[in-house]
């Protein structure tokens, strides 16, 4: 290359902002639509039947879900709000490489994961009305995010992975502050159509394979979440506590977690 050449290449690799295969583009403001621009039509109808079986998983797919939850106990607001799990903006996310399995999920696969997981259920068929109904509802909700740019507030959030957890003064944490919604035996509060107060632990909640089954995980979301309605009032080392006293109680098993993290980078707080 003349030193011309040269130029006109390093112009044009900075006017495209290319940095190379490890840059990541900083997270946009999470900014779900408004319902009133969900179109009239086929992808207005599955629009809304997807964010309904969000919402009541557990009464309009009792195939494919084995406890007592819906998808929107963990990603609240139907996964509009910010560190718990937000939909907005996976659209353009996945496919997207994972380390608890070590291959590139779809978006499909990492819905099943949480069907066969948080949800201690079994798959949806990748092709059927429902699933394709829950992708059309993530991808209205992705509306304006850029390809490949995260929301801010993806995920869970993080809270300090080197502070030790005390479950005895977890369970004090739970009978102060939890108990009263989840029950004294982490078994929820069920009326009639389902669960008014969702079960954390025994056989109507999530499975040891789950995210939420994770310390750091499930004190993230609780930092951020719990009490509904008073987020961010415990502290960390209190999220931490009560985290792990809550995931370390009885729940159901999930046999294929024995092969997580089968090529590495196995997190501390992993299961399996
Ligand atoms: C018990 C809690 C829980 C329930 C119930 C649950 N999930 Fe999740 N979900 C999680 C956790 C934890 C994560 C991982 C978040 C992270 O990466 O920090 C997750 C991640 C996801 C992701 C990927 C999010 C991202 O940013 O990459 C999708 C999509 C998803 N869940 C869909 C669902 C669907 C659909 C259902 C219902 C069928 C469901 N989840 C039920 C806890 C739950
Ligand atoms: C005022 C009632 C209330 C209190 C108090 C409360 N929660 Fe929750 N919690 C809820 C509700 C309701 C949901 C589901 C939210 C939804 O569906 O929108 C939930 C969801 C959860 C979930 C995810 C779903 C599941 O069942 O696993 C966890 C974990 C959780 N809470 C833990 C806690 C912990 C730990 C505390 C105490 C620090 C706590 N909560 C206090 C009402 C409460």
């Amino acid at each position: 290359m003349t030193h011309r050449q040269i130029a006109v290449f390093t112009a044009l690799v900075s006017a495209t902002s290319w940095t190379g295969a490890h840059a990541a583009p900083a997270p946009v403001p999470l900014n779900p639509p408004a319902e009133s621009t969900i179109p009239a039509g086929p992808e207005g109808d599955a629009i809304k039947l997807g964010k309904l079986l969000i919402t009541d998983t557990r009464n309009r797919l009792p195939n494919n879900v084995g406890n007592g939850l819906n998808c929107s106990n963990c990603h609240l607001g139907a996964g509009t709000v910010a560190y718990s799990g937000p939909y907005v903006g996976l659209w353009g996310m996945f496919p997207e490489y994972r380390t608890r399995g070590a291959n590139i999920n779809s978006l499909q696969d990492r819905i099943n994961d949480c069907f066969q997981r948080s949800m201690n259920g079994k798959a949806l068929a990748y092709d059927s009305k429902e699933m394709n109904a829950m992708l059309m509802y993530m991808r209205w909700l992705s509306t304006g995010v850029p390809t490949g740019t995260p929301v801010a507030g993806r995920g869970m959030g993080k809270v300090d992975t080197t502070l030790k957890p005390d479950p005895i003064h977890g369970k004090q944490i739970y009978t102060q502050k939890c108990a009263s919604c989840h029950g004294a035996q982490g078994e929820g509060l069920k009326n009639e159509t389902g669960y008014v107060f969702p079960p954390v632990w025994g056989n109507a909640s999530f499975n040891i394979g789950a995210g939420m089954a994770r310390t750091y995980t499930a004190a993230a979301f609780i930092k951020h979440n719990m009490p509904l309605g008073q987020g961010n009032t415990l502290s960390e080392q209190d999220a931490v506590d009560v985290a792990e006293f809550v995931t370390h109680q009885p729940r159901p098993p999930y046999a294929p977690a024995t092969n997580d993290y089968a090529k590495g980078n196995k997190p501390k707080d992993a299961r399996n």
